[in-house]
């Protein structure tokens, strides 16, 4: 079942797929494809804690190989957390059972005046060092995948400490002192833009932007507040050739703001319809996405149709073939793979004739 071209030149494959040339497979890759559905990741975090696995350069590459070698995936994404850099700006981090805390959330101007701009090769080296050692050990036919929150979802945690629905400290700020707000934002991409710099120096082939909480926003709040801070973002960051893949999830009402942001890849729920964003935004915007993660819950033949469905609405053209959200935690391994090698095997031309055909 496993492609020769996937076993090729991944990298090419997957830089292809982002500046939507034609190419003979989809790329496909698992967000969270390190995580607790693997024993092998289980078995190193039986041993150490997250945060020592993502400070500890040797541990989180060990990490972020593993779905490489379990499930032939077509990228490697760096194995850290979204928050690392909210620590780093001078936040408290611990992970709870509950998720992840932050200590001391920014509710004052004086919380947000402490945050610091970092240097990410002196205070996040770690991450760099990963990167860096994956990349040599992966060689130059694997893309390796850097990350960040984008401001907006970054924020959410900055000023609510933890996950919690609504986001009413958010969303007390953002009616009660809209300015500072907006100076929280561009604190945050202007310490994100330096972040995902030193990532890219480290050798990443592409970086993803994760607007996980970008949904919880009306149509003129995203405008007035999360899409400037992530266009200030992209636009800084000017990495050029190397692609921002965006994420963002509940999204739909949302998505001809969110293709304003200067993002190279959209990567959406499902939710969204990948053939309407195709028509909506013509073919010059690679999209990635967009099985609900659900679905590995169910039998390997629902997995494998659902793939064939989604890359059907894009003819494979432009398209990084992925989740709507993170693998879950219960997913047997089993239907990963097939998720992956579904994703593989689908003949690009054979899947536009069965689409003309339906
Ligand atoms: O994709 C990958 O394999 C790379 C690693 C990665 C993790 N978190 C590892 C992780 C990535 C890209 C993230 C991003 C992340 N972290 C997001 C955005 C994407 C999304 O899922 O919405 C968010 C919101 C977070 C914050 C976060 N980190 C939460 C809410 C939690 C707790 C809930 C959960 O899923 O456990 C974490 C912890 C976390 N981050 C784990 C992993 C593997 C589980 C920690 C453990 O091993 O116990």
């Amino acid at each position: 079942m496993t492609s020769t071209i996937s076993s090729s030149n991944r990298k090419s494959l997957f830089l292809k797929a982002c500046r939507c040339e034609p190419v003979e497979q989809v790329p496909v890759w698992i967000m969270r494809q390190a995580g607790r559905y693997l024993p092998e990741y289980r078995a190193v975090r039986a041993k150490h804690g997250f945060l020592e696995i993502c400070k500890t350069p040797e541990l989180a590459m060990e990490v972020s190989l593993q779905p490489f070698h379990i499930l032939g995936v077509d990228a490697v994404i760096v194995f850290s957390d979204i928050l690392i850099p909210a620590e780093a700006m001078g936040m408290e981090l611990e992970l709870t059972e509950a998720g992840p805390v932050l200590g001391n959330p920014i509710r004052e101007r004086r919380d947000m005046a402490a945050l610091r701009r970092f240097d990410p090769e002196q205070e996040t080296r770690f991450l760099n060092d990963a990167i860096r050692g994956l990349v040599s050990t992966l060689g130059p036919t694997v893309p390796v995948l850097g990350f960040a929150a984008a401001p907006w979802t970054l924020a959410c945690y900055m000023v609510e400490g933890q996950t919690k629905s609504g986001f009413d400290s958010l969303k007390r700020l953002l009616y009660a002192d809209p300015k500072m707000l907006r100076e929280l934002l561009e604190t945050i991409a202007r310490c994100t833009v330096d972040y995902l710099r030193a990532q890219v120096a480290a050798g990443a082939a592409a970086v993803q932007l994760f607007d996980t909480w970008a949904g919880e926003l009306g149509r003129k709040e995203y405008e007035a507040f999360a899409l400037p801070a992530t266009q200030l973002l992209i636009s800084e960051l000017n990495a050029g050739e190397t692609p921002v893949i965006l994420y963002t999830k509940g999204c739909a009402h949302l998505m001809p703001l969110v293709a304003r942001t200067g993002a190279t890849v959209l990567s959406v729920d499902w939710r969204v319809d990948l053939k309407k964003l195709r028509e909506q935004f013509g073919p010059g915007i690679a999209l990635q996405g967009n099985v609900d993660p659900c679905v590995l819950l169910g039998p390997a033949e629902g997995v494998r149709s659902a793939v064939r469905e989604a890359i059907e609405k894009t003819d494979g053209l432009g398209h990084i073939l992925n989740l709507g959200h993170g693998i879950l935690p219960s997913t047997p391994v089993e239907n990963a793979r097939a998720f992956v090698q579904a994703g593989q095997s689908l003949p690009l031309r054979a899947a536009s004739e069965i689409h003309r055909v339906s």
